[in-house]
């Protein structure tokens, strides 16, 4: 064990994370020098640079520096990668417990970032040594300086503990690697107790099923061992464990301290659960590792196929998207408007575009993705509790005796001149402020209370307009909270479309009744009767516009004359319809069903 050290990078999207482990996978020859980026391996995450799914690979490092406390010679460095991005926060905080180290990388150019702070937390609560790395110091904007004052704020390191290094160059790699050595602590935990190895990730591999990733925290585990799986309660035959190096290396024995993975023909994901602990089943250990969460969807969207017959089709898409994504959730849903389709349940908004992506390039899927919402919690005049994925799953209001809501913890960095338009956006949002610190001159950290519902709406893309791109967002679910929620029902020709039904806010329900009415005006087009659309809540009609009709003859132009011409038009309005749903007798164009996120 005195060998071995488990770490982890943690930063900012985009502060070179991938770069960095890039360099230091280079730096141990544990692979090739390359272009391109190593640890992300899947298309669209190369694509986003956001690494997706976390990974974890073995370097071994010989260390040479004369120092009383460390022996020369061979290293065993696990690196364990973290997934970027909020809406993957558990998965991070089990990689994180996986480790005793993190290298807390913060860009030169950019400074401290919302989620360098969060996941800085996360790796303070797990008491990881913290090792802080100041990176692209080749940039010509960098402003190291700067970037150590507000790292020292921060956590109160010392100045010369602070390390800078370049991915892009090379520069200050072998510093990094040395630190980890040195300042990283080495596992602890006792070889010959009952086994109980942390499950920090696991992947779908086609031939061999589920394979877990894991770290040991006591005793040893063997080839052949019967295991048992301490959440799901599930038993398995350990077919083969070894450590991840480029590939899976085979090993005989994996013991305390030592990070690998186990094949035991698993092939549901929801049978590998992050967070869950591997033991024996002759010698089990008498408790679990702390920290265990199921992981819950909080936002929640149906999925319909354009066309009715591909539902079979879209439902084994689905099915193979879950072997990997076991955090993916899904159940048959049928609308009036829609059809039958699936509500999906997504970790967050992230997550879902990468869903919608996957069904559309891999499985080639043509969907209508319903607007997004949270799920509810309701509350009967008995005090039944129900929870509910869609508004229009509301039970009879009457029936209700309040319901309650998602909030979030929020943590947004940000210019001092950009306070302002933030502040106002986060209160329009229903935010309650928690507090306000400057980190450096004029940078501040603003806190706010949200409900996650507003989040999910068009949140990022206006905070992003507002602040021009410097405002850095972060946040974490934090409980539910009593809200006066409203349903507010859409009708096209008298008829209530229930997929663009929402549930807001009442002070905001007549407002947004009056904007969705406005917007769906311009987004379906005329047809050859007139269209009343009217925003209703309960039975009361709260808004109304009116689309007039038209006799749209797109021959017309043609002059009567080339008759191939005149069926080229013919056949593109014809495509132009395979993106419309018929409802009632009203064609609604896909779009129309996220007006909702296009409001003003
Ligand atoms: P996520 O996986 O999205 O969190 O990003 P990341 O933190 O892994 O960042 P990544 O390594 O993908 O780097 C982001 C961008 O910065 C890429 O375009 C890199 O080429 C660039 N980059 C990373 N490190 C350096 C560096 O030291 N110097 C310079 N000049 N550019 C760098």
């Amino acid at each position: 064990m005195k060998h071995i050290r488990n770490f982890c990078i943690i930063a900012h999207i985009d502060h070179g994370k991938s770069t960095l482990a890039d360099r230091l996978l280079e730096y141990t020859k544990t692979i090739e020098v390359t272009q391109g980026q190593m640890l992300d391996d899947m298309d669209l995450e190369q694509e986003r640079g956001i690494t997706i799914k976390s990974h974890a690979i073995q370097m071994e490092y010989g260390y040479e520096n004369e120092h009383p406390d460390f022996e020369k010679g061979q290293y065993v460095l696990n690196l364990i990668d973290t997934p970027g991005h909020v809406d993957f926060s558990y998965e991070v905080s089990r990689s994180i417990a996986a480790c005793e180290g993190a290298l807390l990388v913060v860009d030169a150019t950019q400074g401290v970032q919302a989620q360098t702070i969060s996941n800085l937390y996360m790796a303070i609560e797990q008491d990881l040594e913290i090792i802080p790395v100041i990176n692209k110091i080749d940039m010509p904007s960098a402003m190291p300086d700067e970037v150590e004052d507000e790292i020292i704020e921060l956590i109160g390191c010392k100045r010369e503990d602070i390390l800078r290094a370049s991915g892009k160059t090379g520069e200050g790699v072998k510093d990094v690697l040395d630190a980890v050595v040195e300042r990283v602590p080495a596992p602890e935990g006792d070889k010959d107790a009952p086994l109980q190895a942390l499950i920090f990730d696991s992947v779908f591999n086609s031939f061999r099923g589920i394979i877990a990733y894991f770290k040991i925290e006591n005793g040893s585990i063997k080839k052949g061992d019967k295991v048992k799986f301490f959440n799901t309660g599930m038993e398995y035959v350990a077919d083969e464990v070894g450590v991840l190096k480029m590939n899976m290396m085979p090993k005989k024995q994996l013991s305390t301290g030592e990070v690998g993975y186990i094949i035991s023909g698993i092939k549901n994901a929801k049978e590998v659960q992050v967070g869950d602990t591997i033991t024996h089943i002759d010698n089990p250990c008498s408790k679990a590792i702390s920290g265990f969460q199921e992981v819950k969807s909080m936002v929640f969207a149906g999925v319909y196929p354009i066309d009715p017959s591909d539902y079979e089709n879209l439902r084994a898409s689905l099915e193979k998207l879950q072997l990997n994504d076991a955090s993916l959730t899904f159940m048959p849903e049928s609308s009036v408007a829609l059809g039958f389709g699936f509500r999906c349940g997504f970790l967050g908004l992230l997550h879902m575009e990468i869903v919608q992506e996957r069904l559309d390039r891999e499985f080639n899927m043509d969907v209508i993705t319903t607007v997004p919402n949270v799920s509810y919690m309701v509350y009967d005049k008995h005090g039944e509790q129900k929870e509910v994925h869609n508004p229009s799953g509301l039970p009879d209001l009457m029936s209700i005796d309040h319901i309650e809501e998602p909030y979030i913890y929020a943590t947004i960095i940000t210019d001092t001149a950009y306070i302002g338009p933030i502040m106002t956006l986060c209160l329009d949002k229903r935010g309650e402020l928690i507090k306000q610190e400057y980190i450096s001159g004029n940078r501040v950290e603003i806190h706010f209370h949200l409900p996650l519902g507003e989040i999910v709406i068009d949140f990022y893309d206006k905070l992003k307009s507002i602040s021009k791109g410097y405002a850095s967002f972060d946040y974490h679910i934090d409980g539910f909270r009593h809200s006066k929620l409203a349903k507010l029902d859409i009708l096209l020709n008298g008829e209530s479309v229930d997929a663009l039904s929402a549930l807001t806010h009442v002070d905001n329900a007549v407002g947004l009744g009056r904007r969705m009415c406005e917007k769906l005006k311009e987004l379906i087009p005329r047809q050859q009767f007139d269209i009343a659309i009217q925003a209703a809540i309960g039975a009361k009609i709260v808004a109304r516009e009116t689309i007039k009709c038209v006799r749209k003859d797109v021959t017309a132009k043609c002059y009567g004359g080339d008759v191939s011409r005149k069926r080229k038009l013919l056949e593109k309005q014809k495509k132009g319809k395979k993106r419309m749903k018929q409802i009632g007798n009203v064609e609604v164009p896909q779009k129309a069903f996220l007006a909702v996120l296009k409001l003003d």
